[in-house]
């Protein structure tokens, strides 16, 4: 048995990623046309929410009853783990009942740990470092849309947060040049940067790095768990709106996404998300596929 977790991106090989983005192609055409098939009957995803959600919560838990399972969501608010079980110990009681567990959480620190007790797979549903669920959606919404990624110019605008830090991870695995417009004091991890310093730069301007892009990415300026920034990230942030103006300078055929929640007046223009660039409801929509494609992985890669 060869248990597998989903971390990050970089929990896959190249190939494997590939792959599971084209069965999440598949996997969707399959549900349209209804002829899908529910390869796990019984099977239990357990689904521990720290921080709030809707896409999250709902492309899973629809995904595992369109496979043929169950999820069961948990919240701090009424689990042991809420009132300070230890991770630990929550993760080999939780894992001896389920066939596999997603987790959202805060520190990446507390979710390696969770994995490492855990003996089922784990997947990353976010946590203040990473979203790489999120970047399985975005990913096969480019190749539908667009086909290939590799080689395109990918603009982040923004901070440097865990969706831009799963762009690093991506940039190097499917080949993108990823150029990050962020204010000072905002950008991704030094590590990461140092890493992937073939494939990702960073910028200060979002329009001139807007020029010739052909995907934009934005993301909200303050994430879960920095609400008392708010203001000051409101006042940094100036100037980094993603907005009809600065997207007519990206290539002729640019996709806009954002992974949403979104705020409008803030990171993004009131009518982007309608605009001609916008793919933003496909990419949410592919939560449900892109998951169903990677809890199917996880599951068969541990079943052999
Ligand atoms: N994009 C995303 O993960 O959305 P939720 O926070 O609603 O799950
Ligand atoms: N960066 C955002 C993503 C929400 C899906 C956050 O962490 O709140």
């Amino acid at each position: 048995m060869a248990l597998r977790h989903f971390l990050t991106l970089q929990d896959l090989s190249k190939e494997e990623l590939q792959q599971l983005l084209k069965r999440a192609i598949e996997l969707k055409t399959a549900h349209r046309n209804g002829t899908a098939d529910q390869p796990f009957p019984g099977k239990v995803l357990a689904m521990i929410f720290e921080k709030s959600s809707t896409r999250t919560r709902v492309s899973f838990e629809a995904g595992m009853a369109q496979l043929g399972g169950s999820a069961l969501f948990l919240s701090p608010n009424d689990t042991q783990l809420g009132r300070g079980e230890p991770i630990e110990d929550s993760a080999r009681v939780i894992s001896g009942m389920v066939d596999i567990i997603m987790v959202r959480t805060y520190g990446h620190d507390k979710l390696q740990k969770f994995t490492e007790y855990s003996s089922v797979p784990v997947i990353n549903a976010l946590t203040d470092d990473y979203h790489p669920c999120q970047l399985l959606a975005d990913m096969q919404t480019y190749e539908e849309h667009r086909g290939s990624i590799q080689g395109k110019r990918v603009v982040w605008v923004g901070d440097g947060n865990n969706m831009c830090q799963s762009y690093m991870n991506a940039a190097d695995m499917l080949d993108f040049q990823l150029i990050i417009a962020c204010p000072e004091g905002y950008e991704p991890s030094a590590d990461l940067l140092e890493k992937f310093s073939s494939r990702v730069s960073v910028v200060r301007d979002p329009a001139s790095a807007i020029v010739g892009a052909d995907l934009v990415v934005t993301d909200t300026w303050a994430s879960m768990g920095q609400e008392e920034e708010k203001q000051l990230r409101e006042q940094a942030f100036a100037g980094f709106q993603v907005n009809e103006e600065v997207m007519s300078h990206a290539a002729e055929d640019a996709l806009f996404m954002h992974c949403l929640p979104a705020y409008r007046g803030l990171e993004i223009s009131d009518t982007i998300m309608e605009s001609k660039w916008s793919v933003v409801w496909d990419e949410a929509e592919n939560r449900l596929h892109a998951q169903k494609a990677l809890v199917e992985f996880l599951l068969n890669q541990t079943a052999h």
